[in-house]
């Protein structure tokens, strides 16, 4: 197997791209796949600053070296879900990261900044812990970006993880998040933009590119998400791409191009009846916002037991 652009013997084949590299030739692919999805989606320029949602797992650790190396402004946020040991080596991992490059890294840490925390969360609202997590994960990264004046929030969603989505949100036919699902939200009032700059990138190039960079990233999966519904959905995208390669990327950018705009309006539609969170300030439909009202039902829970 040779490389496709300098033929030296390659190290990483990619079926869709009916492509092999060698080092230098696949670290240049992933810069490549991120600076093509940055310019073509519009998601930022070099004078935006770029807060990047950092979880110390393969995607997101990626995401960031790839950044820093494309010489983006970029800090990254770490959120401490408070997941047992999972979350301890989640955090040293992004800590140590950061520390050896110098970059800045903000914190939050929900059980100490706010009183709760996501296995707790899951058993109060007795629902997926998934929910409560994606909820809370949401509010946060918006919040801190507000509160630190970025731009924009990325995030290191990959090709497989929209694909993912993409398919449950189909079989659903789930028309406002079918709307909302592109590789760039614009910002709205009280919402900075969000970016996914990984979607032209699947997880095995991100577990590579981290690999070959010598990047020491968290292993294992999060112990909560077992029997996650999208992780049914990724099975049943990588036995079609096992069939036929290029199969999950036409799914997803065949939607992104010509599909997702007739969704665009039911979206929109959601946004226009939000007023701001008596507790917080953030957007709601309602009075108090879904992470306002998630904290104080697992905080009074929480001291009850005590
Ligand atoms: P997930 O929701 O676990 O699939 O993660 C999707 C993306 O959200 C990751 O690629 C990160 O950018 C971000 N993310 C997930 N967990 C955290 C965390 N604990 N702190 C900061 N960002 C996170
Ligand atoms: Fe959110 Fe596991 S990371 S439930
Ligand atoms: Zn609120």
């Amino acid at each position: 197997m040779k490389c496709r652009r300098c033929k030296a013997p390659a190290v990483i084949d990619i079926r869709r791209h009916n492509a092999a590299f060698c080092l230098d030739c696949f670290l240049h692919h992933c810069r490549e796949q991120v600076r093509k999805a940055i310019h073509e989606y519009k998601m930022f320029s070099p004078e935006d600053r770029v807060l990047v949602a950092v979880s110390g797992g393969k995607d997101s650790l990626a995401l960031w070296d790839l950044l820093v190396d494309l010489d983006y402004e970029v800090d990254g946020l770490y959120l401490g879900l408070g997941i047992g040991e999972y979350s301890t080596e989640s955090g040293v991992h992004t800590r140590q990261f950061a520390a050896e490059r110098g970059l800045k890294l903000h914190e939050v840490d929900l059980p100490s900044d706010h009183g709760f925390d996501i296995p707790g969360a899951a058993q109060v609202t007795r629902r997926s812990p998934c929910g409560a997590c994606g909820l809370s994960k949401r509010h946060l990264f918006n919040s801190t970006a507000l509160e630190h004046g970025y731009d924009v929030v990325a995030t290191g969603h990959n090709l497989d993880d929209e694909a993912a989505v993409l398919l449950g949100n189909v079989l659903r036919w789930d028309t406002g998040y079918l709307g909302r699902q592109h590789p760039v939200l614009p910002a709205t009032p009280g919402f900075v933009r969000k970016v996914k700059p990984l979607v032209r990138l699947g997880e095995r190039e991100t577990a590579a590119y981290c690999v070959l960079r010598g990047i020491d990233y968290q292993v294992e999966e999060c112990p909560m998400a077992e029997g996650n519904r999208h992780l049914g959905y990724k099975e049943v995208l990588n036995a079609l791409e096992d069939r036929s390669p290029g199969s999950k990327a036409a799914f997803l950018f065949g939607f992104i191009e010509r599909g997702h705009e007739r969704f665009a309006g039911d979206a929109e539609h959601e946004r226009d009846e939000l007023g701001a969170c008596t507790v917080c300030g953030a957007p709601t439909p309602g009075d108090v916002c879904a992470f306002c009202r998630l904290r104080s039902q697992v905080g009074a829970l929480q001291i009850e037991v005590r």
